[in-house]
């Protein structure tokens, strides 16, 4: 690709940046619309951060995603933030209007069109989802839930308070459950998604029994290194649907790509399959 004068600038800010896929995804898309652009990855010390940012659009870049450990550390740089960055107190994705610097969130987006994109069959009213974890993508997934719909959300997380913490935060259908319990809770569930590190290569395994989840209950692990985690193969074993967590990081970097610019790019197959090989 050469750049122009013109050529249209995103890049993820990082620290470190170098394992990131973003530019892979971003430069498989620039490519496939033959747009006039560059995803850069653009490594930043925490200390630099807000310095950084707000030199961006004076660059003439049109915007950035915003990647481990700066989505909280950004909203120090942001003029303006969407909705979902203010409830979730964290960045992913950062669009220039002039001087102008707005923070977006678009995980929990990225993390439900990765289920209606995967499991058709799934609705969120259907029934009851168990969510463990209580991080940073915890809060996205039980946000997006609860907007959704999903009439009762179950949380589990090791460090119990962590899930009280978010339980009380969120004005919607969620109960804490203790980290022990978690198997019990899978009694009449529609869903159940893993958000902790567990299953992630060079982690721990997730020791869950999944004899009471329902055969018809969706399981989904937003660890996708490996794509295939432990939970998903057993999960699969015994006959339930199985969606894996890469779709999420794709899907999260559509509203960006879009709004910098100017197409909405689709998550294909042939994508997923470019953005694993490394
Ligand atoms: P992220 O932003 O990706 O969600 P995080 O905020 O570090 O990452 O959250 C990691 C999650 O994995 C937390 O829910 C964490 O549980 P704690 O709150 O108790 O730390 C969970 N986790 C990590 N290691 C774990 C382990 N060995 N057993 C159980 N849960 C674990």
């Amino acid at each position: 690709m050469i750049l122009t004068g013109r050529s249209r600038l995103a890049g993820v800010l990082g620290w470190p940046v170098a394992h990131s896929r973003s530019p892979r995804l971003h430069g498989y898309w620039l490519d496939q619309h033959a747009i006039d652009g560059a995803y850069v990855p653009l490594p930043t010390a925490p200390e630099d951060l807000v310095d950084c940012v707000r030199a961006l659009p004076r660059l003439g870049f049109m915007g950035a995603n915003v990647t481990v450990p700066h989505k909280q550390g950004v909203l120090a740089a942001c003029d303006r933030l969407d909705d979902h960055a203010r409830r979730l107190g964290a960045v992913n994705t950062l669009v220039f209007d002039g001087p102008t610097i707005e923070g977006r969130n678009t995980d929990g987006v990225g993390f439900l069109n990765n289920l209606y994109q995967r499991a058709p069959n799934w609705g969120p009213a259907a029934g009851p989802a168990v969510v463990l974890g209580a991080g940073g993508a915890a809060r996205a997934v039980v946000i997006a839930l609860a907007d959704a719909g999903v009439p009762e959300i179950r949380l589990a997380n090791r460090t119990r308070t962590k899930a009280d913490t978010l339980a009380a935060q969120l004005d919607g259908p969620v109960t804490v459950i203790d980290w022990d319990e978690k198997t019990a809770a899978l009694e009449g569930a529609n869903l159940l998604v893993n958000t902790t590190s567990l299953g992630m290569i060079g982690h721990g395994a997730l020791e869950i029994d999944l004899t009471p989840l329902p055969p018809h209950a969706l399981v989904n692990d937003i660890v996708y290194q490996p794509l295939e985690t432990d939970l998903l193969a057993r999960a699969r074993a015994r006959g339930n649907p199985v969606v894996d967590g890469i779709g999420m990081l794709l899907h999260q970097a559509v509203p960006g790509f879009a709004a910098w610019f100017g197409v909405r790019p689709e998550v294909t197959e042939t994508l997923r399959d470019f953005v694993l090989q490394d």
